[in-house]
């Protein structure tokens, strides 16, 4: 088993990799650590809530983590989340609120489990940024991370969504994301290089594989995915990426790279820099060039039928 944090801003895709991560026995889940991106970290905090007493998880912790970037303001995504960040899908709100302190849960639970933990990260870097700086034995203990986030112009996938050369996640909060790159913590990058595929989009075609499911878990997730459903035609599942990535590397592929995050205040704010190392010098992520989407999409069918 692999114990891990789950950093996120739920965010249906968030909701989606949250579902896919409970119902994952390989993972050693320790809480969920929210933070401000998709939407405020008020309602990411009560999302994460939202979903997991929903499928009757209300034991696993969540925690209200950054409310802002480390250097800007926020800029949030309602109009492809909806206006409480769970597709305007009606899900109950929770009986049991967030806990506040989810920079310090990450450094606790780090520092009490040394190279044992894994932070998976699905929204901007703040909070793990935060933990690095504030708790700095918290990048020498951690054991790695796997981000979803970045545009790494390595796929004909790989341009940006915020602006042709940046990526949300990054673009949010790029001093956040410039301090992990260069914090020499293991990173599994999980960009739009892979995530925009459509080999791993959820079209109409997998949205009623899922609909037809039975329980709760297969029940919620085509709930808050009918809002992307309607508006775009597919539904994008880049957070469910990164859990993936944990669970079932083999389907991946990667390669080492040297990142460069950018944290100009021009277009080019957020972009991520990816070279080839020199010979002899280690890259500071590797990141994913490909996965079998249909293995993927099997893997998240699977987990959200089981009654578990
Ligand atoms: O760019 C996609 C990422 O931004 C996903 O994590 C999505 O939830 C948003 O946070
Ligand atoms: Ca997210």
């Amino acid at each position: 088993m692999e114990k891990v944090i789950l950093d996120m801003d739920p965010g249906i895709d968030d909701a989606l990799a949250l579902l896919l991560a409970i119902s994952s026995p390989e993972l050693a889940i320790q809480g969920v650590s929210t933070v401000a991106g998709n939407t405020v970290v008020e309602k990411t905090g009560i999302n994460a809530r939202r979903v997991l007493e929903y499928v009757g998880r209300g034991e696993v912790p969540v925690y209200y983590g950054s409310s802002s970037p480390m250097a800007r303001p926020l800029s949030t995504a309602e109009h492809f989340h909806g206006s409480d960040g769970l597709g305007e899908a009606g899900i109950p709100m929770p009986r049991q609120p967030p806990i506040p302190g989810g920079v310090q849960f990450i450094a606790e639970t780090v520092a009490k489990n040394p190279n044992d933990i894994t932070i998976i990260t699905t929204g901007p870097l703040t909070n793990v940024a935060l933990a690095f700086t504030l708790y700095p034995r918290t990048l020498r203990l951690v054991k790695r991370l796997v981000v979803m986030g970045g545009a790494y112009h390595l796929t004909p996938y790989g341009r940006g969504n915020v602006t042709p050369f940046s990526e949300f996640n990054i673009y949010t909060d790029p001093e956040a994301a410039n301090i992990v790159f260069n914090s020499s913590v293991p990173i599994t990058c999980v960009g739009l290089d892979i995530s925009t595929d459509p080999s791993v989009k959820i079209d109409r075609r997998r949205y009623e594989e899922i609909r037809g499911l039975r329980g709760k878990k297969a029940e919620l997730a085509s709930r808050i995915m009918k809002y992307q459903l309607e508006r775009f035609g597919e539904v994008e599942v880049h957070d469910a990426l990164a859990v993936a990535a944990a669970l079932r590397p083999e389907i991946f592929q990667t390669v080492e790279m040297r990142v460069q995050v950018l944290t100009n205040n021009d277009a080019s704010r957020g972009a991520t820099i990816a070279v080839k190392p020199r010979e002899g010098e280690k890259g500071n992520a590797k990141i994913c060039t490909g996965v079998d989407g249909e293995k993927f999409f099997e893997l998240l069918l699977s987990r959200l039928s089981d009654p578990g």
